[in-house]
């Protein structure tokens, strides 16, 4: 059996910086409590390491958190309110929001500030989008169909922005939809590089292959979407979360399999599962990855 491991697969800049950034803040805390804002990332296996080192997740900035504690934003960023309601209670803020992100929040700020319908293709319930409506008053409309696009008011001006995991194709039906319905539409192409680059990948590395296994969080939505496009191209593609979840049974007869992993699969997960392969497989394949697995 060969296997082929995605040259994309796992830890995208944003999350490996928020890691970082939280390991070094964990390390000089000095007996601070360090809480992070919604879980660091979507991903179980990591969250539970936290929680050991004494990270409290929490969900909402209540009384009991007060000045000497350290807030930690992942990178999926936060509604401008709950930004500056910590900066209000001199909380230390350790802002791990990605660069991209922010990139959007400033967009649909100044959008909206402009008169501006702010349209998010996205999806509404995730962290990251409900992060940038909130820089724009919670006044977005978030579209993940672009058959919903026919269903919208008339606006005279839209800013049209994407949730930085948004499915590329997607992406462009919805664009085009809104562009054909409205005549003022400034278009923001907000889907991350890491991102489009991993869906590209997945695309030429499931065609190739017998079968695909894609790693990472059940709740990971850029996971699932790779899950999704690897499906399309190789029928037997498995998403798992760790090595715990690989069938031996469904990769035997394959002669060639893929791996990819979403953004927040730690290269330890990434790891265990090439190990297990290894086992199944009766050849020795880490001597080839070793070198490219990075320390988190
Ligand atoms: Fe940032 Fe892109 Fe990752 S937006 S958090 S580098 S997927």
């Amino acid at each position: 059996m060969k296997i082929l491991l995605d040259k994309n697969a796992g830890f995208c800049f944003g999350v490996k910086n928020a890691v970082a950034q939280t390991l070094k803040t964990i390390k000089s805390s000095n007996g601070q409590k360090v809480f992070t804002y919604g879980p660091l990332i979507h991903n179980q296996q990591v969250i539970e390491n936290l929680r050991k080192m004494g990270v409290i997740e929490i969900e909402s900035i209540s009384d009991n958190i007060d000045s000497n504690s350290i807030i930690i934003i992942r990178s999926h960023g936060v509604p401008k309110s709950i930004l500056e309601k910590m900066i209000s209670k001199g909380i230390n803020v350790v802002n791990c929001t990605c660069p991209f992100v922010s990139r959007i929040h400033k967009i649909v700020e100044e959008k909206y500030n402009d008169h501006y319908k702010i349209l998010i293709a996205g999806d509404e319930n995730h962290p990251e989008v409900i992060g940038i409506n909130g820089w724009c008053n919670n006044e977005a409309i978030v579209i993940d169909d672009e058959k919903k696009v026919d269903k919208l008011s008339y606006y005279d001006k839209i800013c049209l922005v994407a949730q930085t995991t948004f499915s590329k194709n997607l992406w462009h039906r919805i664009k085009e939809r809104v562009k054909d319905k409205f005549k003022d539409v400034e278009v923001f192409d907000t889907i991350c590089n890491a991102t489009e680059n991993r869906q590209k990948s997945v695309t030429e590395l499931a065609q190739s292959v017998d079968a695909m296994i894609v790693i990472g969080g059940f709740n990971s939505s850029n996971t699932k979407k790779l899950y999704e496009i690897a499906k399309q191209f190789c029928n037997d593609t498995y998403h798992i979360e760790t090595a715990k979840d690989l069938a031996k049974e469904k990769l035997i007869k394959a002669h060639t399999v893929g791996i990819t992993a979403g953004a927040s699969t730690p290269d330890w997960i990434i790891k265990e599962v090439l190990i297990k392969m290894q086992d199944f497989n009766n050849e020795n394949i880490m001597e080839e990855y070793e070198k490219s697995f990075r320390s988190l």
